[in-house]
């Protein structure tokens, strides 16, 4: 299948789903899980007691608050807080509570993907804080990067939360640093979550919890295809499946197809043939350690200073500056 040849593909999400599914083998990418839908169920996979990753996070702020906080902006000069994938916000209102309440002069710029989580968090935010600068803003992560260059002369505190990086491989993550560090001036931040590596069966149950909220996300980019490109996916055909190399630290899911088939996807003019049990690949969420980030960090001409670590070292954040 050559998705050139078809009918005129204006949106981002016809071309990718196109591509991917006419490769092989197939693969979709994870940031169309986030629709209404989508967003709904993040939030559920967030409060499961399987995906600690959220609750590590939290944990590390109400510890940290201050030391953190007093990191960012040591010289009181002021500064934008710029976070990417900031969806719900509730780990990040920890440190803007402690922003507030030690009268730091900042504002607070959180981008997602998701236009609906963005609307979300901006009224929650007026409600709730709104002695708080807000202006929120939709967009991807790499085309965001080009904008932040404009934004202000202030000084940057960048922030990406609950292991975001880790939907990106090693190779691609570094594209993305180095673009980060290319917007950066010296004394500027990033504040940057890492998944740690760990007993490979707590990874794997982190991504296929036994209520099947995972897989029900994992899912959605089907629902996502049938909604908005008018296709036949039959769901129930599919099923979530979760691999984790701990050699690696990559934790992968797929959609394996139970039988052979075959899809519509009428907007697309294209018609997708599974064989049975044939997958597509829609996530990777990797794992790190100490040694793998000040690689991805020193690669991409960047430096930690310092890292955040929760109890039961699960989770880090590290706060990082140009090298
Ligand atoms: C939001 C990308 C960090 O990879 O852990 C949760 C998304 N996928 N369960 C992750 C996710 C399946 C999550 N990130």
């Amino acid at each position: 299948m050559n998705c050139k040849n078809q009918k005129v593909l204006t949106s981002t999400f016809e071309k990718e789903v196109c591509e991917g599914l006419s490769a092989f083998p197939k693969y979709l990418s994870s940031k169309f899980f986030y629709d209404e839908l989508g967003d709904e169920l993040f939030q559920k996979i967030m409060a499961l007691p399987e995906y600690y990753l959220t609750r590590a996070e939290y944990e590390i702020f109400k510890t940290h608050k201050s030391d953190i906080v007093q990191r960012f902006d040591e010289n009181q000069e002021g500064f934008d807080l710029i976070e990417l994938g900031a969806g719900d916000g509730k780990k990040t209102k920890v440190l803007l509570h402690e922003l507030l309440n030690n009268h730091f002069d900042f504002t607070y710029t959180p981008i997602d993907i998701s236009q609906n989580a963005i609307d979300g968090l901006v009224k929650n935010l007026k409600q709730e804080m709104p002695a708080v600068v807000v202006q929120g803003q939709r967009g991807e992560y790499f085309e965001v990067l080009d904008r932040l260059k404009h934004m202000s002369d202030r000084k940057k505190v960048i922030m990406v939360l609950g292991s975001n990086i880790g939907n990106l491989l090693h190779s691609r993550a570094i594209q993305f640093l180095k673009k980060l560090c290319n917007v950066m001036h010296s004394g500027d931040f990033l504040f940057m979550g890492f998944d740690q590596k760990k007993h490979p069966q707590k990874v794997l149950d982190a991504y296929n919890d036994k209520t099947g909220i995972t897989a029900a996300f994992n899912k959605n980019i089907l629902i996502r295809i049938n909604k908005e490109l008018n296709a036949n996916f039959d769901i129930d055909a599919f099923m979530h499946w979760e691999t984790y190399d701990p050699e690696s630290g990559t934790a992968k899911s797929y959609l394996v197809s139970k039988e052979k088939q075959t899809v519509d996807i009428n907007d697309l003019s294209m018609q997708v043939h599974f064989e049975a049990w044939e997958s597509i690949h829609t996530e990777i969420s990797q794992k790190y350690d100490d040694t793998i980030v000040k690689w991805l960090t020193k690669e991409s001409g960047l430096k930690i200073v310092k890292s955040f670590s929760d109890q039961n070292n699960y989770y880090k954040d590290y706060l990082i500056t140009k090298a």
